[in-house]
């Protein structure tokens, strides 16, 4: 009887330790290689995220994306779902997107957030180290995939699309839409459904065109590395309490769990880059425009010791 039920709690943790989570020691980040051994970070390998610094190659040929389908209202429902990882809102057909680089057309599937606490950020990509508060992820399918299984045995099968998220003191109009059902989907596995909306309107208006790309994986398990990452450059702005809605109430717990716990910090540690190439648009400025800064002062310095080497050589 005792063994039996021994043998149960060692069954039932086992089949617990099969998911995934960020907060504990035993299936965080750092432990997700012992579940998902495609999530091992190997030398050499392309994981994400990554941080965003000066060692970046612009590329001209890196224009606007084509965003098919993202100006209107598409026919149907949408549904948004607490995954016990994130908030994901699945959004149906009729969208695509391609150009800007991408080796094909691939539709949109979802849309989901990355986040921190009441106190601390949460994207998962760092721009000189710097957190943003959010971080949105619109994952697209190549089109001549059947299923997301095939795509995800192709380097280029996704295509990512990043959104920094920062805040202000005003609201999000539209990103409210989305915000004010996050009561609904408090708890993990609770669905509800969401009235179409021009996805446009969750993101910046202008400077599209100014984005980064790289080949990099999936940020959660089993972070296969099939993903052409998008990061755009300006980020889209929401309130505090807009906010806040992401950090305080929503739980990776289900609704009738002895312990709840809030889903906080849903994001992954940073990777290095390798020999990977991180490309800059043609109109993307941030960091470039201060990348000669560093350079400059290198150079400078390199300067002064040749200087000091040629004084103390004279002085001989
Ligand atoms: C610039 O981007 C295009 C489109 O992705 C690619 O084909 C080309 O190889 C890139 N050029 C360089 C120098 O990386
Ligand atoms: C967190 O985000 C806020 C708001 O954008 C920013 O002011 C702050 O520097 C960020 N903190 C870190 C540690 O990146
Ligand atoms: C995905 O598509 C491939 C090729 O059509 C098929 O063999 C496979 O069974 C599909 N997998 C799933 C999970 O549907
Ligand atoms: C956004 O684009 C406009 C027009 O090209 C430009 O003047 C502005 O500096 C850009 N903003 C940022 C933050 O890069
Ligand atoms: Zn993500």
């Amino acid at each position: 009887m005792v063994w039996t039920a021994a043998l149960l709690v060692i069954v039932i943790s086992y089949v617990n330790s099969e998911d995934y989570c960020y907060g504990e020691p035993h299936c965080d980040p750092y432990a997700w290689g012992d579940m998902f051994p495609s999530c091992h970070p190997l030398l050499e390998e392309h994981h994400s995220p990554i941080n965003l610094d000066h060692q970046m190659t612009r590329n001209e040929s890196l224009r606007s994306l084509h965003l098919e389908g993202f100006d209107v209202i598409q026919p149907g429902h949408w549904a948004l779902k607490n995954d016990g990882h994130s908030v994901v809102l699945q959004v149906g057909g009729g969208m695509s997107v391609s150009g800007g680089g991408l080796p094909d057309v691939y539709h949109t599937i979802q849309l989901h957030f990355h986040w921190g606490g009441p106190a601390t950020n949460g994207s998962e990509h760092t721009v000189d180290r710097r957190r943003y508060p959010m971080e949105m992820h619109i994952v697209n399918m190549k089109s001549i995939h059947p299923n997301l299984t095939e795509a995800l045995g192709d380097p280029t099968g996704l295509a990512v699309l990043g959104f920094f998220i920062d805040v202000v003191y005003a609201d999000h109009v539209h990103f409210g839409l989305v915000s004010q059902k996050l009561s609904s989907v408090a708890y993990k596995g609770q669905t509800t459904k969401i009235e179409p909306f021009p996805l446009m309107n969750l993101l910046p208006k202008h400077n599209m065109s100014q984005y980064y790309r790289y080949y990099g994986s999936l940020t959660t398990p089993p972070c296969s590395q099939a993903v052409v990452w998008t990061l755009y450059e300006v980020p889209i702005y929401i309130s505090w309490s807009q906010l806040a809605q992401f950090t305080s109430q929503i739980f990776s717990t289900e609704e009738d769990a002895e312990q709840v716990t809030p889903l906080q910090n849903n994001f992954r540690h940073i990777h290095p880059t390798f020999s990977r190439i991180v490309s800059v648009s043609k109109d993307a400025k941030l960091l470039t425009g201060t990348a000669s800064w560093p350079l400059r002062s290198a150079v400078s310095l390199h300067l002064l010791q040749i200087i000091l080497l040629g004084s103390f050589l004279s002085g001989l």
